[in-house]
């Protein structure tokens, strides 16, 4: 790459629809919605295109993408399916389910994007953009989230611009995501287990597997874990202060359900998750209440306690590593 990128934002009409899926086949970088955040996307067969996009990203190659793909039978040319994976992809596909899955021997996705493991992250997105750019590009595209690496991650076009301007060809405003958190990852290696927590609840999962999904144990080395799930992934700049009672003078509140924190009333700002404690709207929000949180100028971000079911476990695990960073 040589200057900066004129970087082109345009809603999802047929001309950027056909513009995106140009810049694809060309090499280039194209931010999309999904149901859960904006990825970035790049053509997954191009090694040089994928390339870009860790360079784009700033983001360590040894971290490996997530394949996105617009079917079942388009993904069943990239990996091998056991029953479970079978039964997951045919539950919940399209949708936010990323499955890792060996790879099939002659799959045409670059090393790169996989940083040499002989397995390969899948998904098929539910948006009805990104399933549009799919089905005109015709092979798989890699999306991470599109954000530079340790950012929160993108829930709206203005996100991705404001990481990003610059350094991508087009991005497709679709308004912001649905989800707003990124894809549950379950790998299907053996027993499947639950690598990152996200946008599809585990307990949707296990029912209908029929059993629990084993956790990724932290560490161990004949365990998958997903290399991206780095403590601080997704740290904000101001501190967070985590299951806050009560919110010190002069700190940002990040509030969830009808009830505020005591002292409420002397904080810099206040934005509220799900005044009615629903868990898909404050999912929903996050990122985005995050964000503005940490343009508020306040010495920390104190978070009043999330229940931690449902999306509440995904909400609670981006909360910690946002947490822990910086
Ligand atoms: O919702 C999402 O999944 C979004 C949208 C754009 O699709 N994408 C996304 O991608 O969150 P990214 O790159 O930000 O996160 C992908 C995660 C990383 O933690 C990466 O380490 C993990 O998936 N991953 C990818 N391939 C893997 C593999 N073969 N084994 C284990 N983890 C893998
Ligand atoms: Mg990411």
């Amino acid at each position: 790459m040589t200057g900066p990128l004129a970087t082109r934002v345009a809603k999802p009409d047929a001309a950027a629809i056909a513009d995106a899926v140009r810049f694809l086949a060309g090499g280039g970088l194209v931010a999309f919605p999904t149901e859960t955040v904006y990825g970035l996307g790049a053509d997954a067969t191009n090694g040089k295109a994928v390339a870009r996009l860790y360079a784009a990203k700033g983001r360590p190659a040894f971290n490996p993408l997530i394949a996105h793909v617009t079917d079942i039978a388009a993904a069943r040319t990239l990996a091998r399916f056991d029953a479970d994976a079978t039964r997951l992809a045919g539950s919940f596909w399209p949708g936010p389910l990323t499955l890792v899955l060996p790879k099939a021997g002659d799959c045409p996705v670059a090393d790169l994007a996989m940083a040499g493991l002989d397995t390969i992250a899948l998904r098929v997105p539910a948006h009805d953009a990104a399933r549009k750019i799919l089905s005109g590009f015709g092979r798989p595209v890699v999306a991470p989230s599109a954000n530079r690496s340790g950012h929160v991650s993108p829930t709206t076009a203005e996100h991705v611009l404001a990481d990003l301007g610059g350094r991508v060809d087009l991005i497709i405003d679709g308004g912001a995501t649905a989800v707003g958190v990124e894809s549950t990852i379950v790998a299907c290696l053996g027993e499947p287990v639950l690598l990152r927590p996200g946008g599809l609840p585990r307990e949707t999962i296990e029912r209908a597997l029929g059993h629990p999904l084993a956790a990724a144990v932290a560490g161990a080395d004949d365990a998958p874990r997903a290399p991206g799930m780095l403590p601080s992934h997704y740290a904000p700049r101001t501190p967070l202060r985590l299951d806050a009672g009560q919110v010190e003078a002069g700190a940002a509140l990040l509030a969830f359900g009808p009830k505020l924190a005591a002292g409420a009333g002397g904080a810099l700002r206040v934005l509220n998750l799900s005044e009615r404690g629903d868990l898909t709207e404050a999912a929903a929000n996050l990122f985005s209440h995050l964000r503005a949180l940490d343009a508020a100028g306040a010495k920390t971000i104190a978070v009043m306690p999330i229940p931690r079911h449902d999306l509440g476990e995904a909400i609670n695990d981006r909360l910690a590593r946002a947490a822990s960073g910086r």
